[in-house]
């Protein structure tokens, strides 16, 4: 009996992924080299200093500790000021109607985020309030696809992860739901994203009947 859907928030809620990758963009070009949309996959649910050792390997640069902190900062920066925009009309098409309908059933909401910025993100977009459980990067100090992240919020509402969906837009993101044993639905492309027990294009139209129709097939 699903109790609970826990959402990711970039990529998921709102197309915050774009501005992770500006931002990583902006700092690896500045070092002299470019990277791809199609390598930013790799980076979709990976902690900040994780993404920046891949970026790093990718342009071939080996980076004392302490400047890593400092490149890490500044990306983080620029990060900040894109998101610091944000309204509620960035929530992605179809999701309000459709925490709209959970919150209806009785299902419990919960964020999954590997960022620190998450709470952020969620005050600008006035969701906060919307959210029974919020786990971002500061409480989750694995990044997926390790599951704890999810498992965290899955405790804080005293559920088991076999009672709770997970929607997930990245691959790491995924096979994080899949390894804590929850029921995963990606959003996005079914060639990235095809282990998970459903994959949608987006949330628009969607209904959750279709959804436990779907995880239960
Ligand atoms: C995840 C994003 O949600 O958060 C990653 O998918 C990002 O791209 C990670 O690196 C950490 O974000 P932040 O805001 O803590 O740098
Ligand atoms: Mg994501």
């Amino acid at each position: 009996m699903i109790q609970a859907c826990i959402f990711d928030l970039d990529g998921v809620i709102v197309d915050t992924a774009k501005y992770h990758f500006q931002a990583w963009r902006r700092l690896a070009n500045e070092l002299g080299f470019d990277f791809s949309e199609a390598d930013n996959e790799q980076l979709k649910g990976v902690s900040r200093m994780e993404s920046l050792d891949i970026i790093l390997s990718w342009g071939g640069l080996a980076v004392p500790e302490v400047q890593k902190r400092k490149l890490a900062e500044r990306k983080n920066e620029w990060y900040k000021e894109l998101i610091s925009h944000m309204q509620p009309d960035e929530i992605l098409p179809g999701v309000p109607a459709f925490l709209q309908e959970l919150q209806q059933l009785g299902i419990r909401l919960a964020l999954g985020s590997a960022s620190k910025n998450a709470g952020a993100v969620m005050q600008c977009i006035g969701l906060a309030q919307q959210f029974e459980v919020i786990v971002d990067g500061h409480l989750a100090t694995r990044s997926k696809p390790d599951p704890q992240v999810f498992l965290i919020a899955a405790e804080a509402m005293g559920l088991l992860p076999g009672q709770c969906i997970v929607f997930e837009d990245a691959e790491s993101g995924v096979e994080a739901a899949l390894r804590g044993g929850f029921y995963a639905v990606g959003v996005g492309s079914p060639a990235v994203l095809g282990k998970a027990h459903w994959v949608i294009p987006g949330f628009e139209g969607l209904h959750f009947q279709e959804v436990l129709r779907h995880i239960q097939a």
